[in-house]
């Protein structure tokens, strides 16, 4: 096993720390999803089905489609299909994201959606039981996940999704960008020592706030997951525009809050969210650009190129609050491979 961990400590940190490779090897399959959104039939309405670290990445294709394309898309839980399922039609795209192809839940409802509307699989184990029954199957490439927690895949499912909405829109600038992503990703890893000591000051924090808005609140909901996920701590994903509706009650001095803040149209109103959640005594952790003056005077603040607006942030900022989330989890002493409870792969309905 030590062999296979390629000298890291854990496969969660290795898995992690390959993923400027990953994307550059998802990115390789550019032409082949080019050639399969190509193929598509007419449809006029798409609709994401998955699970757990996989819904989360539908969710950001949700927020590209619909903000850049117009096209309507909805996501659903694979476990809560069943109660949708009379809308699909054969001008419905169903697309199913999943790591492992063997989510009980996933396949049955994709046996339900292909009866009526044409289905994609973005999967990454090659062969599994979802890519027998999709219509159309691409692979994410991030090769072999062993932990539990899914980081590495993550990422690939991203740059699937931001291909395929590129494709769809005929948007070169957005393909263009994607390019720069594995180059930029690179520099993110190389702040380890600082992630590392702002996990030692909340290892004994007992709930996390984790705000975005549009792109990413999905990011928050996903660093949120993986906190719970290895760290055992509770954590909350939320958009920056619904505390004001309640869990702005629940913030008190010294709660640890990571405030998503990349440049772009939605700055400035989630800079004010944040400032109130501030003013109520929270410990802020911001993720931010690197040029941003009005983070001068906090203390705990992961920056990064200007360049990464909140169309492409998710792609990058997701990788610190993996790295949160990883090192937390050494301070309390856990296996981040093995979580309690947890499976990788849920072959149960
Ligand atoms: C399990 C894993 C998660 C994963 C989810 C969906 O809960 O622990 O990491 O996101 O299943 O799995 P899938 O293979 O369908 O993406």
């Amino acid at each position: 096993e030590m062999a296979e961990k390629g000298g890291y400590e854990h496969f969660m940190i290795k898995e992690i720390y390959e993923e400027p490779q990953v994307i550059k090897d998802t990115l390789s399959e550019a032409e082949k999803i080019k050639e399969i959104v190509s193929k598509f039939k007419n449809f006029n309405r798409i609709c994401f089905v998955a699970c757990g670290t996989s819904y989360h990445a539908s969710l950001i294709g949700e927020y590209l489609i619909e903000s850049q394309i117009g096209i309507p898309t909805e996501v659903i839980l694979a476990s809560e299909f069943e109660y949708f399922q009379k809308t699909l039609d054969k001008h419905t795209l169903v697309i199913f994201i999943t790591q492992s192809g063997e989510t009980a839940d996933t396949i049955k409802a994709l046996k339900i959606a292909k009866k009526k509307s044409e289905t994609l699989a973005i999967v990454n184990v090659v062969g599994s039981s979802i890519t027998r029954e999709a219509d159309h199957v691409i692979y994410t490439r991030a090769g072999p996940e062993i932990s539990v927690a899914a980081t590495k895949t993550y990422i690939s499912q991203l740059i699937c999704i931001y291909l395929l909405v590129a494709y769809l829109g005929e948007n070169e600038k957005l393909l263009d960008n994607l390019y720069k992503i594995s180059r930029l990703s690179e520099k993110i890893l190389s702040r380890e020592e600082q992630i590392r000591e702002i996990a030692k000051k909340y290892k004994f924090a007992r709930d996390f706030f984790y705000i975005g808005r549009g792109f990413n609140y999905p990011t928050a909901l996903e660093g949120a997951l993986k906190l719970k996920e290895i760290t055992y701590i509770h954590g909350e994903g939320y958009p920056a525009g619904e505390l004001k509706h309640g869990p702005l009650a629940l913030i008190e001095d010294n709660i640890p809050v990571v405030g998503i803040l990349p440049p772009g149209p939605s700055y400035r109103k989630t800079y004010n969210n944040l400032q109130e959640i501030k003013a109520r005594g929270a410990d802020m952790i911001i993720l931010g650009a690197n040029n941003d003056t009005h983070l001068d005077d906090i203390e705990d603040k992961l920056l990064f190129d200007p360049e990464i607006d909140e169309v492409l942030s998710p792609l990058l900022y997701i990788i610190d609050l993996q790295l949160l989330a990883y090192y937390i989890s050494i301070e309390k002493g856990i296996d981040p491979d093995k979580p309690k409870n947890l499976a990788k792969s849920v072959t149960v309905e």
